[in-house]
Protein backbone atom coordinates (compact mmCIF):
# COMPACT_ATOMS: atom_id res chain seq x y z
CA UNK A 1 0.00 0.00 0.00
CA UNK A 2 1.31 3.07 -0.81
CA UNK A 3 -0.42 5.00 1.98
CA UNK A 4 -1.63 7.46 -0.31
CA UNK A 5 -3.86 9.46 2.59
CA UNK A 6 -0.89 8.85 4.73
CA UNK A 7 0.17 12.61 4.75
CA UNK A 8 -3.24 14.12 4.17
CA UNK A 9 -5.33 15.57 7.16
CA UNK A 10 -6.47 13.61 9.94
CA UNK A 11 -8.96 14.06 12.57
CA UNK A 12 -11.12 12.57 15.87
CA UNK A 13 -13.76 11.03 18.96
CA UNK A 14 -13.50 8.89 21.49
CA UNK A 15 -13.27 5.18 20.90
CA UNK A 16 -14.40 1.66 21.81
CA UNK A 17 -16.57 -1.09 20.58
CA UNK A 18 -19.41 0.97 22.90
CA UNK A 19 -18.35 4.15 21.08
CA UNK A 20 -21.32 6.27 20.84
CA UNK A 21 -22.52 8.64 17.86
CA UNK A 22 -20.15 8.98 15.05
CA UNK A 23 -22.18 7.67 12.55
CA UNK A 24 -21.36 9.11 8.89
CA UNK A 25 -22.31 13.00 8.79
CA UNK A 26 -21.56 15.12 11.71
CA UNK A 27 -22.01 14.75 15.39
CA UNK A 28 -20.35 15.99 18.37
CA UNK A 29 -17.34 13.60 19.38
CA UNK A 30 -15.46 13.35 22.39
CA UNK A 31 -11.77 12.81 22.78
CA UNK A 32 -9.39 11.01 22.45
CA UNK A 33 -10.70 8.40 20.27
CA UNK A 34 -9.25 4.81 21.67
CA UNK A 35 -9.69 1.65 20.12
CA UNK A 36 -8.75 -1.61 22.30
CA UNK A 37 -7.82 -4.89 21.28
CA UNK A 38 -5.91 -8.06 23.25
CA UNK A 39 -2.49 -6.67 22.58
CA UNK A 40 -3.31 -3.29 21.75
CA UNK A 41 -4.37 0.47 22.12
CA UNK A 42 -5.41 2.29 18.64
CA UNK A 43 -5.73 5.99 20.27
CA UNK A 44 -5.78 9.59 18.96
CA UNK A 45 -2.14 11.28 17.97
CA UNK A 46 -0.68 13.57 20.81
CA UNK A 47 1.94 15.84 20.35
CA UNK A 48 4.07 14.01 22.87
CA UNK A 49 4.20 10.84 19.80
CA UNK A 50 6.50 13.31 17.08
CA UNK A 51 10.05 11.46 18.39
CA UNK A 52 8.54 7.83 18.22
CA UNK A 53 6.50 8.10 15.44
CA UNK A 54 9.58 9.68 13.40
CA UNK A 55 12.00 6.85 14.13
CA UNK A 56 9.38 5.08 12.10
CA UNK A 57 8.23 7.46 9.43
CA UNK A 58 11.73 8.65 8.90
CA UNK A 59 12.96 4.79 7.87
CA UNK A 60 13.46 5.01 4.23
CA UNK A 61 12.57 1.16 4.18
CA UNK A 62 9.29 1.91 5.97
CA UNK A 63 8.45 4.79 3.23
CA UNK A 64 10.04 2.63 0.33
CA UNK A 65 5.90 2.21 -1.30
CA UNK A 66 4.37 4.93 0.13
CA UNK A 67 3.85 8.44 -1.85
CA UNK A 68 5.63 10.09 0.86
CA UNK A 69 9.93 10.21 1.28
CA UNK A 70 11.39 9.48 4.68
CA UNK A 71 9.79 12.07 6.92
CA UNK A 72 11.94 14.69 8.96
CA UNK A 73 11.30 15.43 12.58
CA UNK A 74 9.80 18.48 11.86
CA UNK A 75 7.64 16.98 9.09
CA UNK A 76 6.42 14.55 11.10
CA UNK A 77 5.36 17.25 14.02
CA UNK A 78 3.35 18.93 11.68
CA UNK A 79 1.91 16.30 10.95
CA UNK A 80 0.83 15.28 14.79
CA UNK A 81 -0.20 18.90 14.84
CA UNK A 82 -2.42 19.18 12.04
CA UNK A 83 -4.21 15.78 13.53
CA UNK A 84 -4.74 17.04 16.56
CA UNK A 85 -6.67 20.44 15.05
CA UNK A 86 -8.61 17.74 12.70
CA UNK A 87 -9.67 15.66 15.74
CA UNK A 88 -12.02 17.91 17.60
CA UNK A 89 -14.18 18.64 14.24
CA UNK A 90 -17.62 17.38 14.54
CA UNK A 91 -17.56 16.76 10.68
CA UNK A 92 -14.24 14.52 11.54
CA UNK A 93 -13.41 11.91 8.59
CA UNK A 94 -10.03 10.80 9.00
CA UNK A 95 -9.31 8.79 11.90
CA UNK A 96 -5.16 8.09 12.29
CA UNK A 97 -4.12 6.22 15.24
CA UNK A 98 -1.06 5.65 17.17
CA UNK A 99 -0.85 2.01 18.19
CA UNK A 100 0.86 1.78 21.49
CA UNK A 101 1.31 -1.44 22.87
CA UNK A 102 -0.83 -2.55 26.30
CA UNK A 103 1.44 -3.93 27.95
CA UNK A 104 2.77 -2.47 31.15
CA UNK A 105 -0.13 0.34 30.48
CA UNK A 106 -2.79 0.70 33.30
CA UNK A 107 -5.15 2.77 34.31
CA UNK A 108 -8.85 3.64 32.62
CA UNK A 109 -8.69 2.32 29.25
CA UNK A 110 -4.70 1.58 29.53
CA UNK A 111 -3.70 5.44 28.60
CA UNK A 112 -2.48 6.79 31.07
CA UNK A 113 -0.86 10.62 30.39
CA UNK A 114 1.48 9.69 28.69
CA UNK A 115 -1.04 7.69 26.39
CA UNK A 116 -0.15 4.23 26.74
CA UNK A 117 2.75 2.14 26.00
CA UNK A 118 4.81 1.70 23.69
CA UNK A 119 4.19 3.41 20.20
CA UNK A 120 4.37 1.10 17.41
CA UNK A 121 2.84 2.11 14.54
CA UNK A 122 -0.23 4.15 13.02
CA UNK A 123 -3.32 2.44 11.16
CA UNK A 124 -5.80 5.26 9.59
CA UNK A 125 -9.25 5.17 8.66
CA UNK A 126 -10.52 7.79 5.97
CA UNK A 127 -13.99 8.19 5.20
CA UNK A 128 -13.44 9.89 1.41
CA UNK A 129 -16.66 9.67 -0.15
CA UNK A 130 -19.67 10.01 2.85
CA UNK A 131 -22.37 10.32 0.50
CA UNK A 132 -21.18 6.64 -0.75
CA UNK A 133 -19.96 5.64 3.09
CA UNK A 134 -16.80 4.39 1.47
CA UNK A 135 -13.50 4.74 3.63
CA UNK A 136 -9.78 3.80 2.52
CA UNK A 137 -7.50 2.03 5.48
CA UNK A 138 -3.68 2.65 5.92
CA UNK A 139 -1.08 1.16 8.02
CA UNK A 140 2.52 1.40 8.94
CA UNK A 141 4.43 -0.47 11.38
CA UNK A 142 7.98 -0.31 13.24
CA UNK A 143 10.29 -2.81 11.25
CA UNK A 144 11.07 -4.13 14.69
CA UNK A 145 7.95 -5.11 15.55
CA UNK A 146 7.00 -6.61 12.44
CA UNK A 147 6.06 -10.40 11.91
CA UNK A 148 3.90 -10.60 15.12
CA UNK A 149 0.53 -10.12 13.74
CA UNK A 150 0.11 -6.34 14.99
CA UNK A 151 -1.04 -4.84 12.20
CA UNK A 152 -3.57 -7.34 11.46
CA UNK A 153 -5.19 -6.85 14.66
CA UNK A 154 -4.88 -2.62 14.61
CA UNK A 155 -6.74 -3.12 11.48
CA UNK A 156 -9.06 -5.42 12.19
CA UNK A 157 -10.46 -3.24 15.17
CA UNK A 158 -10.18 -0.18 12.81
CA UNK A 159 -12.50 -2.81 10.26
CA UNK A 160 -14.55 -2.80 13.34
CA UNK A 161 -14.85 0.87 14.12
CA UNK A 162 -15.68 1.51 10.48
CA UNK A 163 -18.28 -0.61 10.02
CA UNK A 164 -20.03 -0.97 13.23
CA UNK A 165 -19.30 2.81 14.55
CA UNK A 166 -18.92 4.87 11.78
CA UNK A 167 -21.41 3.19 9.56
CA UNK A 168 -19.31 2.67 6.54
CA UNK A 169 -20.29 0.28 3.51
CA UNK A 170 -17.19 -0.80 1.76
CA UNK A 171 -13.21 -0.46 2.80
CA UNK A 172 -10.58 -0.44 0.56
CA UNK A 173 -7.07 -0.50 0.43
CA UNK A 174 -4.28 0.56 -2.17
CA UNK A 175 -1.15 -1.42 -2.25
CA UNK A 176 1.72 -1.28 -4.35
CA UNK A 177 1.66 -4.81 -5.81
CA UNK A 178 5.91 -4.79 -4.84
CA UNK A 179 4.56 -4.22 -1.02
CA UNK A 180 4.03 -8.03 -0.30
CA UNK A 181 4.00 -7.57 3.76
CA UNK A 182 0.95 -5.01 3.26
CA UNK A 183 -1.03 -6.89 0.82
CA UNK A 184 -0.71 -10.14 2.82
CA UNK A 185 -2.23 -7.86 5.55
CA UNK A 186 -5.32 -6.85 3.34
CA UNK A 187 -5.73 -10.51 2.28
CA UNK A 188 -5.40 -11.82 5.88
CA UNK A 189 -8.43 -9.45 6.75
CA UNK A 190 -10.66 -10.82 4.50
CA UNK A 191 -10.09 -7.82 1.76
CA UNK A 192 -10.66 -8.97 -1.55
CA UNK A 193 -8.30 -8.00 -4.79
CA UNK A 194 -10.49 -6.14 -6.56
CA UNK A 195 -8.06 -4.92 -9.49
CA UNK A 196 -5.11 -3.49 -10.35
CA UNK A 197 -4.07 -0.17 -11.40
CA UNK A 198 -1.26 -0.33 -13.99
CA UNK A 199 1.17 2.83 -13.25
CA UNK A 200 -1.26 4.90 -11.99
CA UNK A 201 1.25 7.23 -9.51
CA UNK A 202 4.75 8.73 -10.55
CA UNK A 203 6.72 8.03 -7.47
CA UNK A 204 10.88 8.45 -6.51
CA UNK A 205 11.35 8.66 -9.87
CA UNK A 206 9.21 5.54 -11.12
CA UNK A 207 5.93 4.65 -11.73
CA UNK A 208 3.96 2.41 -9.10
CA UNK A 209 0.87 0.71 -9.67
CA UNK A 210 -2.00 -0.01 -7.17
CA UNK A 211 -3.56 -3.40 -5.89
CA UNK A 212 -6.83 -2.43 -4.59
CA UNK A 213 -8.57 -4.31 -1.90
CA UNK A 214 -11.98 -4.20 -0.88
CA UNK A 215 -14.45 -5.18 1.87
CA UNK A 216 -17.67 -4.63 2.04
CA UNK A 217 -20.02 -4.52 5.54
CA UNK A 218 -21.42 -7.85 4.82
CA UNK A 219 -18.46 -9.43 4.27
CA UNK A 220 -16.93 -8.21 7.59
CA UNK A 221 -20.07 -8.75 9.27
CA UNK A 222 -20.06 -12.71 7.80
CA UNK A 223 -16.23 -12.75 8.79
CA UNK A 224 -16.66 -11.64 12.48
CA UNK A 225 -19.98 -13.95 12.95
CA UNK A 226 -23.16 -14.07 14.73
C1 LIG B 1 2.76 -3.40 5.89
C2 LIG B 1 3.27 -3.72 7.28
C3 LIG B 1 2.53 -2.87 8.31
C4 LIG B 1 2.99 -5.22 7.56
O1 LIG B 1 3.60 -5.58 8.77
P1 LIG B 1 3.58 -7.11 9.24
O2 LIG B 1 4.37 -7.23 10.45
O3 LIG B 1 3.91 -8.00 8.08
O4 LIG B 1 2.03 -7.33 9.55
P2 LIG B 1 1.42 -7.91 10.87
O5 LIG B 1 1.84 -7.10 12.05
O6 LIG B 1 -0.02 -8.10 10.69
O7 LIG B 1 2.14 -9.34 11.00
C5 LIG B 1 1.82 -10.35 10.07
C6 LIG B 1 2.95 -11.34 10.03
O8 LIG B 1 3.19 -11.79 11.34
C7 LIG B 1 2.96 -13.23 11.41
N1 LIG B 1 2.29 -13.43 12.71
C8 LIG B 1 2.93 -13.80 13.83
N2 LIG B 1 2.06 -13.86 14.85
C9 LIG B 1 0.85 -13.52 14.35
C10 LIG B 1 -0.43 -13.38 14.94
N3 LIG B 1 -0.65 -13.59 16.24
N4 LIG B 1 -1.47 -12.99 14.16
C11 LIG B 1 -1.28 -12.75 12.84
N5 LIG B 1 -0.06 -12.86 12.24
C12 LIG B 1 1.00 -13.24 13.00
C13 LIG B 1 2.13 -13.55 10.20
O9 LIG B 1 2.32 -14.87 9.76
C14 LIG B 1 2.61 -12.53 9.20
O10 LIG B 1 3.80 -12.94 8.59
P3 LIG B 1 3.78 -13.35 7.03
O11 LIG B 1 3.16 -12.20 6.27
O12 LIG B 1 5.22 -13.57 6.72
O13 LIG B 1 2.93 -14.57 6.97
C15 LIG B 1 4.78 -3.47 7.42
O14 LIG B 1 5.45 -4.24 6.46
C16 LIG B 1 5.14 -2.00 7.22
O15 LIG B 1 5.01 -1.20 8.13
N6 LIG B 1 5.62 -1.65 6.03
C17 LIG B 1 6.04 -0.28 5.75
C18 LIG B 1 4.87 0.69 5.65
C19 LIG B 1 3.95 0.27 4.57
O16 LIG B 1 4.37 -0.05 3.46
N7 LIG B 1 2.67 0.28 4.90
C20 LIG B 1 1.68 -0.09 3.96
C21 LIG B 1 1.24 1.09 3.22
S1 LIG B 1 -0.35 1.56 3.81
Amino acid sequence: MKLRALFGTIAGTRGDASLQCCRIGPCAMSLPLVLQTPRLLLRDLLAGDADALNVIEGDAEVTRYMSCDPQTPEQTREYIAGAILEQAKADRKTFDLAIVLREGVSGADGVDERGGGELIGRCGLGIQRPEHREATIWYLLHPQRQGRGYITEAASAMLDFAFGTMGVHRVFADCDPRNTASCRVASRLGMRLEGQLRENYSLKGEWCSSNIYGILESEWAMRKGP
